[in-house]
């Protein structure tokens, strides 16, 4: 049996066009067809679920209070029964007619995944923009350096389109960190090069109706994931993207003060203040939309959000002090090493106490 997962957000318009198409292609085939919708405020799971009732074979999984695509895709599989499951766009733009080439090339190399590249040679690539498709093309360079040199050879490591058997993914599907839109680099990075992996040439058309969901956070996500997967997955996602905004605040802080100083002709020890003051606060609004995009703070609660960062923030810099000054003391007196530990043990503080009082996260 196949089982065929279709995450959907807001697909009202192309998501009967598509399983219209996709019941005639497997007409022949046992098959289950699992639409798994985040309640769609354009009403994408009304109109699928009227649909079923002329097939049987079409199951819907309306999640309420949980989101994501790789969070969808995952508890599709996870409901999934088939031998083979099968991932692709509701959205249409995975034209479907390939994927009876996806389903012989499993079975007949006992790959363990195929995916439906859309950087093949004789792959059609019609519905990438420009820029988009320069975006996928280094992040592609990047997935292929950070995972394992057995698929080195593959060529679209993004694909929203794949298959997979059941039973030799089924321990890694499990492990899937669900913040992300990137199940199949997951997928890969957890399998460790231990998979058979093929792929196929697919037809990448143009969405017909609606927007895509991917957004500036999203490439923020997968840059997050290839250095976690750098750092062997031993460092949480949220402490490096934490860590990232923090690099990002020096360089505020340092042009802030130039500026104030340079063009303002602030004397530096008036400058400085605004300087930080300025540079916590982007820190604080990138975190927001980034680190802590799941619990991202919004109006008043913005607010109070930022004066509860500002005195998180501002406790360590006497810890700092004490810190770099104890470290020189007693373990080296090596001033860099002393400043490194200082800096090293404000930011911990900075992440688990953000994470728990500002976002209030468990980490
Ligand atoms: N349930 C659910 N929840 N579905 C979602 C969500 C979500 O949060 N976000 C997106 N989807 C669904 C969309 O409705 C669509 O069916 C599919 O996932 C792909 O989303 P698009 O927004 O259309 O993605 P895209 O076309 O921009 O991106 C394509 O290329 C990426 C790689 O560059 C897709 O093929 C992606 O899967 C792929 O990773
Ligand atoms: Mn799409």
């Amino acid at each position: 049996m196949i089982s065929i997962v279709i995450p959907t957000y807001n697909e009202v318009e192309n998501i009967i066009t598509l399983l219209k198409n996709l019941t005639f292609l497997v007409n022949d085939f046992q098959y289950e067809i699992i639409v798994v919708d985040d309640d769609s405020p354009d009403g994408t799971s009304d109109e699928v679920n009227k649909y079923m009732k002329f097939n049987k074979r079409i199951k819907l999984i309306t999640r309420i209070g949980r989101s994501g695509l790789s969070s969808a895709i995952k508890e599709g599989l996870i409901f999934a029964q088939g031998k083979y499951l099968l991932v692709l766009d509701g959205d249409g733009q995975h034209h479907p007619s390939f994927i009876l080439d996806m389903l012989q090339e499993i079975k007949k190399n006992r790959s363990d995944i195929v995916i439906g590249s859309r950087f093949l040679n004789t792959s059609k690539l019609e519905g990438l923009s420009k820029k988009r498709s320069l975006g996928s093309k280094i992040a592609n360079k990047l997935a292929r350096i950070s995972l394992h040199r057995n698929y080195s050879k593959l060529t679209d490591y993004l694909s929203g389109c794949f298959c997979l058997e059941r039973e030799s993914n089924k321990k890694f599907i499990r492990k899937i960190e669900i913040n992300g839109f990137k199940f199949l680099y997951e997928l890969l990075s957890l399998s460790k090069g231990n998979l058979m992996v093929n792929e196929v040439p697919l037809i990448f058309k143009e969405r017909k109706f609606g927007n895509s969901k991917l957004d500036i956070a999203i490439v923020w996500d997968f840059l997050i994931s290839i250095i976690h997967n750098f750092t062997l997955r031993l460092l949480p996602r949220r402490a490096i993207s934490f860590g990232l905004v923090g690099i990002s605040g020096v360089f505020v802080q340092l042009f802030i003060t130039s500026f104030l100083v340079e063009i303002l002709l602030f004397n530096f020890y008036n400058a400085l203040p605004f300087a930080v003051i300025i540079a916590a606060t982007s820190n604080f609004l990138i975190n927001n939309q980034v680190t802590f995009r799941s619990e991202r703070l919004k109006n008043s609660a913005l607010l109070i959000g930022l004066l509860k960062f500002l005195i998180v923030a501002s406790l360590p810099v006497i810890a700092n002090v004490g810190i770099t000054t104890a470290f020189y003391k007693y373990i080296s007196a090596d001033t860099f090493i002393a400043q490194i530990a200082g800096i090293a043990i404000v930011y911990a503080w900075n992440y688990l106490a953000s994470s728990s009082f500002v976002w209030r996260k468990t980490i």
